[in-house]
């Protein structure tokens, strides 16, 4: 009797581990899911026109400023960054499968040195492509996507100074940070999916980018996530048993959430420029 006393409340801890593990396993198969997609959207509307010089042929989609005859420099950094979104989108997935980590480590540490100076030259021509060619909506909006990017550089720095020093408990803790920042600009597609779908409509956006949603969402698609990713490093670290089955239950209902999101990237957003 006094065994299973003891034992029991153990029992419990292990149980809303496995619990919060799987929600996590949810969460990254679900995303994985749509990253690829993202990757599939990046490789089938943007490599192959931009590989053969035909630039005109990114405006065929609404953006802020795509292909502008007679802007070399421009047009160059938007081909550079299209280019690397895909493959960017693609090393951050890998580096965070754990079969590759324990029977690849090479090709980890390949791929991590790879993955970071991607994070670089995205987040670098990112903020050139909004504060040298002018490519934003709105202050706010210009604003937090900048954010994004020097918040996305601080934690790949902070990544690579625990990698070096094998401080790897840090490591992990920081690259997970990288991996949710660099998504930021995926959360932001997702999101915007999500929000509409579950709205039935674009509540709170503005046609300019500049409504109540698309102002707060332009923060949210950084500081929701990594909000989430916070609470479940603690409750994986320390939380307390029902600590840990309630963030279980939170990650579990964002991913139905980014699920939906998902699907709406794909059937309302890429799918007709296909
Ligand atoms: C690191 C991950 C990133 C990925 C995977 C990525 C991906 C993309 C893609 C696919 C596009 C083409 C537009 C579309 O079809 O939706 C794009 C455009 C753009 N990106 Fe990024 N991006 C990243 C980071 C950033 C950052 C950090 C910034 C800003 C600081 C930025 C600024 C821009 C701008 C200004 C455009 C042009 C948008 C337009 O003209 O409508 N990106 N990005």
């Amino acid at each position: 009797m006094s065994e299973t006393i003891a034992v029991a409340p153990r029992a419990r801890v292990t149980n809303a581990a496995a619990v919060l593990k799987a929600s996590a396993v949810f969460w990254f198969v679900t995303a994985a899911i749509g990253q690829i997609a993202f990757i599939w959207f990046i490789s089938a509307f943007y490599v192959p026109p931009t590989l053969q010089g035909q630039f005109e042929a990114w405006n065929r989609k609404g953006l802020i400023t795509g292909y502008v005859a007679g802007d070399d420099a421009g047009n160059l950094q938007f081909a550079i960054h299209v280019l690397l979104a895909a493959l960017i989108t693609a090393g951050g997935l890998l580096q965070l499968i754990p079969a590759i980590r324990r029977r690849a480590p090479k090709f980890h540490r390949w791929n991590g040195r790879f993955y970071l100076v991607l994070v670089a030259v995205m987040s670098l021509g990112g903020l050139w492509l909004v504060w040298v060619r002018g490519t934003y909506l709105t202050i706010p909006g210009a604003i937090s996507i900048s954010t994004l990017a020097v918040l996305t550089l601080i934690a790949g720095g902070i990544t690579l100074r625990h990698a070096l020093a094998r401080r790897f408990p840090l490591h992990e803790r920081w690259a997970l940070r990288l991996f949710i920042l660099a998504s930021g600009v995926w959360f932001q597609r997702v999101g915007y999916m999500a929000w509409m779908i579950l709205n039935g409509g674009p509540v709170g956006m503005g046609s300019r980018m500049d409504g109540p949603f698309d102002i707060a969402w332009g923060f949210g698609q950084f500081v929701l996530p990594l909000t989430v990713l916070e609470l479940y490093m603690w409750a994986r670290r320390r939380g307390p048993s029902a600590a840990k089955l309630a963030v279980a239950g939170l990650v579990t209902a964002l991913t139905l959430v980014m699920a939906v999101g998902i699907f709406g990237t794909v059937s309302i957003m890429w799918w007709r420029f296909l």
